[in-house]
């Protein structure tokens, strides 16, 4: 059996979640979900980030106690998964005391490892992005994705000493081409690995910051809420000791946004190399979701399109094809709901729902809406069995290298290939001539058993419309995965007739 980790960002519960969000959950989810069909034993994590300088501030904004702020929105998190498909198998809490626990035995063993001390810092920190930054990532005074420019800070801390690996990283980066994908990342990440990095500030002074897990030797400090989420991705597994820790993380892939990049390359192939764990398989960095003004989406800029909404208008099915459609991992993109109305109303409603809305009408008219069993194949079908057969090697191919979008367009293209197949075949046609009922039984067999198999293809993008279109097709409710020709749905057995995606015009 194969393990395999998949991890999404942990999010900062100062909100709602947004769109950007529910991107990077949404790809992981399709992730896992394909990686699952395939026979691998996957876990799906996601959680809440709840320390910090922002939680903190946004929660006395809100009026409210920073624990039960971060456990209202941290359950907010929760409900907008479950409505948008992403079931996680962990939900890890920085809260948790499972969690506190592997923090504090993780800076105890780098303090008596001689891999943290305490100096004075004076630096310039944002708060927005929760890091000291340096004069040269500043544009205007103040970072492109902050409101507010970083504030002067001077204060004892402690340090990790990031720079003492950054030798050992650029050698990891350069011996692992893949690590770190599109490769545009690496080669960035590269860039800054040629100058010096310093050493990682992980502790504020408690008198200025109490929101967080104290530093285990000295009540006066608190961890620094990077330091302490990183380590969120291993301490649902049962870091350092448990089964599913030695089972889990040599597999992980982390998906993460590029505003991320930093702390997930210098800070974490830093962090897990002083701890002696195995630096993560794959880090898969996404662009950014832009809102309709061209900038990045965000929470602060309030210019994003509420995911829930979207998935409310229309289905959270098409919200999700649409995003792995419409924005490729890596890249940026802009999604409005003209964006989204687009992809429902081409490629889902004229393209596969059309196909299957004819399929059963024909199958209703001409054979009593009973399955046929098919005869001769000819050479039309011959193609269309043969891909089909193709398929899911493809697809679970363009999956590992995160390129879901590609792999849901390669099926879309099979979809129109069935549609041309109708035109061709003409089903209409051969209903009028008893000679042909031989031949039209096979088209229709064909053409349900090839919907079946698109059913189980795009199942993990659009896991509730895909279960609908087996229930209309006569077949199981679960999917199944490369299931060979003529075990999708049976002769004999019974279709329904349904719209699965029905159109819409509403976007301003
Ligand atoms: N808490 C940290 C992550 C810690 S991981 C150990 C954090 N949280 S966040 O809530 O601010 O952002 C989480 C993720 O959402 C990041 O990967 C970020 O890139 C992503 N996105 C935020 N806005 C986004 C868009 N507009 N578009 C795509 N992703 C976006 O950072």
């Amino acid at each position: 059996m194969s393990y395999r980790y998949i991890t999404t960002p942990i999010y900062y519960v100062n909100d709602r979640p947004h769109l950007g969000h529910a991107y990077a959950s949404i790809h992981a989810d399709i992730m896992a979900r394909y990686l699952r069909a395939a026979g691998h034993q996957v876990l799906l994590l996601t959680g809440a980030d709840e320390h910090g300088e922002k939680i903190a501030k946004a929660a006395l904004q809100a009026g409210e106690a920073p624990h039960a702020f971060a456990e209202r929105h941290a359950r907010a998190f929760e409900e907008a998964w479950r409505r948008l498909a992403v079931a996680p198998d962990l939900f890890v809490r920085t809260t948790a005391p499972a969690h506190a626990r592997v923090v504090s035995e993780c800076l105890t063993r780098l303090y008596e490892a001689g891999e943290i001390y305490l100096a004075d810092y004076e630096g310039l920190y944002s708060v927005g992005q929760e890091r000291f930054v340096t004069d040269k990532e500043l544009v205007d005074g103040k970072l492109p994705e902050d409101k507010e420019p970083p504030v002067l800070r001077r204060e004892p801390n402690y340090f990790f000493r990031m720079e003492a690996h950054r030798e050992w990283m650029r050698q990891l980066l350069l011996d692992r081409p893949d690590l770190i994908q599109p490769a545009q990342y690496r080669n960035e990440v590269l860039k800054l690995l040629d100058e010096p990095i310093g050493d990682l500030s992980i502790s504020r002074p408690k008198d200025r910051l109490d929101w967080g897990i104290p530093v285990p030797w000295d009540a006066g400090h608190i961890t620094y809420v990077w330091f302490d989420a990183l380590l969120g991705y291993v301490s649902p597994l049962g870091y350092p000791d448990q089964r599913a820790f030695a089972d889990y993380w040599p597999s992980v892939r982390h998906m993460i946004g590029k505003d991320i990049l930093r702390t997930h390359t210098l800070f974490w192939l830093g962090m897990t190399h002083a701890l002696g764990i195995a630096p993560y398989a794959r880090l898969h960095v996404s662009g950014h979701l832009l809102g309709a003004d061209g900038r990045k989406m965000s929470k602060s800029l309030g210019n994003g399109v509420d995911p829930l909404e979207a998935a409310h208008r229309y289905g959270v099915d098409t919200l999700r094809y649409t995003l792995v459609r419409e924005v490729s991992f890596g890249f940026d993109g802009i999604v409005s709901n003209a964006v989204i109305e687009q992809r429902l109303n081409r490629d889902l409603a004229d393209n596969l729902g059309n196909l299957a809305a004819r399929t059963l009408a024909m199958v209703t008219k001409y054979r009593d809406g009973m399955v046929p069993a098919p005869r001769t194949y000819d050479g039309a079908e011959t193609a269309i069995i043969e891909r089909a057969g193709q398929l899911p090697g493809i697809v679970l191919a363009l999956v590992e290298e995160m390129k879901v979008g590609r792999a849901a367009e390669q099926i879309m293209e099979f979809v129109s290939q069935l549609n041309g197949y109708v035109a061709s075949s003409a089903p209409w046609l051969l209903a009028r001539n008893s000679e042909t009922s031989d031949r039209l039984s096979t088209v229709l067999y064909t053409l349900l058993e090839a919907l079946y198999s698109v059913s189980d293809l795009l199942a993990p993008v659009m896991p509730g419309k895909m279960r609908e279109l087996r229930l209309l097709l006569g077949a199981a409710a679960e999917p199944g995965w490369n299931v060979s020709w003529g075990a999708g749905v049976e002769p004999g057995s019974r279709v329904s007739e349904g719209i699965l995606f029905p159109k819409q015009y509403e976007a301003d």
